[in-house]
């Protein structure tokens, strides 16, 4: 299934490249451009990047299940990627008031 129709990159690429990431540090604050970067891709409209954000949690707590990690570390890994969730929205919806607020002379 394609994520992401700017760059043609699926679901099964980004689970892997979260899987590289959480294989070399299972702590570690993934974020949509990380996963990007590593793919030699960038975001371009960004309008997948939910979905990203989605995939990388999905793929995180598949991971830590497997590996039984101990749940209050993973609930705190969690919270930080839902601040980043939160923090990607505003910053969207900023932009998107600028863009729609009249010029000032
Ligand atoms: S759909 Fe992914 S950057 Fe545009």
């Amino acid at each position: 299934m394609i994520v992401c129709s700017c760059n043609i990159v699926s679901k099964k690429d980004i689970e892997n490249v979260v899987m590289d990431f959480l294989n070399a540090d299972e702590w570690q604050l993934i974020t949509p451009g990380k996963v990007y970067q590593a793919m030699s891709a960038r975001g371009k409209c960004c309008g997948c990047f939910p979905g990203v954000i989605d995939i990388i949690v999905e793929t995180t707590q598949r991971y830590h299940a497997q590996m039984q990690s101990p749940e209050p570390k993973v609930v705190d890994l969690l919270k930080r990627i839902a601040d980043q969730r939160l923090r990607m929205e505003t910053a969207k919806k900023r932009s998107a008031a600028k863009r729609q607020s009249p010029l000032v002379a």
